[in-house]
């Protein structure tokens, strides 16, 4: 059982009542990590919560579609998703996407905790039988975490993310893929 050192930290199901919190949290992970997520903050930002609302998994009976949230008193902190596949011959898997803790809260644990949190769900699910993520080669922080948690490389795609920041000003980063066996 992983622990944190941030006092207090809860996690539990994000609720259509927290997808306010949620999106939040989300703008500001675009925002401040544009080399970690697929999606740009320009495209998101002005896209309502509810939006989001399949993203909770309330109607996947099976389970394996879910977010989760860490919670610091009455604050979101932290996320993680998961979401099922919903093609016949890929319901086996599911995709791990929206990991992030809020950086005053980095490096104490929460994002064990949530990862933790996430493949006890995960398991719980009928017939889900392994994780896949994709993460950015550049954030080493993430992948060690999920190495931690079990995680295997399949090996990188180069350029998979392609960022401008202004005029002639082009960023590439390669992105792993990763999978965790249930
Ligand atoms: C990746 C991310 C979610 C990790 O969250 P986190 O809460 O810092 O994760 P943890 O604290 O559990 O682990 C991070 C570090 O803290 C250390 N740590 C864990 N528990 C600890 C504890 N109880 N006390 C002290 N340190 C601890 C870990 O050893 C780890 O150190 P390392 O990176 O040097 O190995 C966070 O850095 C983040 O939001 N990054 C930007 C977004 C991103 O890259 N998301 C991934 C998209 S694929």
């Amino acid at each position: 059982m992983a622990t944190s050192e941030v006092a207090g930290v809860r996690i539990a199901r994000i609720a259509p009542a927290d997808l306010g919190a949620y999106k939040a949290l989300r703008d500001e992970a675009l925002r401040l990590h544009p080399d970690a997520f697929d999606s740009d903050i320009e495209s998101e930002q002005a896209r309502p919560p509810e939006s989001f609302i399949g993203r909770l998994g309330l109607g996947e009976p099976l389970g394996g579609s879910f977010l989760l949230g860490a919670w610091v008193d009455r604050q979101m902190v932290g996320m993680i998703g998961l979401e099922r596949q919903s093609m016949q011959k890929l319901r086996h898997s599911a995709e791990l996407n929206s990991m992030m803790v809020r950086p005053a809260f980095t490096g104490h644990g929460v994002g064990r905790l949530l990862m933790e949190a996430c493949i006890a769900e995960a398991r719980k699910a009928i017939g889900l039988e392994q994780i896949i993520l994709r993460v950015s080669t550049s954030s080493s922080s993430a992948i060690r975490l999920y190495e931690n948690a079990g995680f295997k490389s399949c090996g990188v795609i180069p350029h998979a993310l392609r960022l401008v920041d202004g005029p002639g000003q082009i960023r590439y980063f390669d992105k792993m893929t990763m999978v965790l066996m249930l």
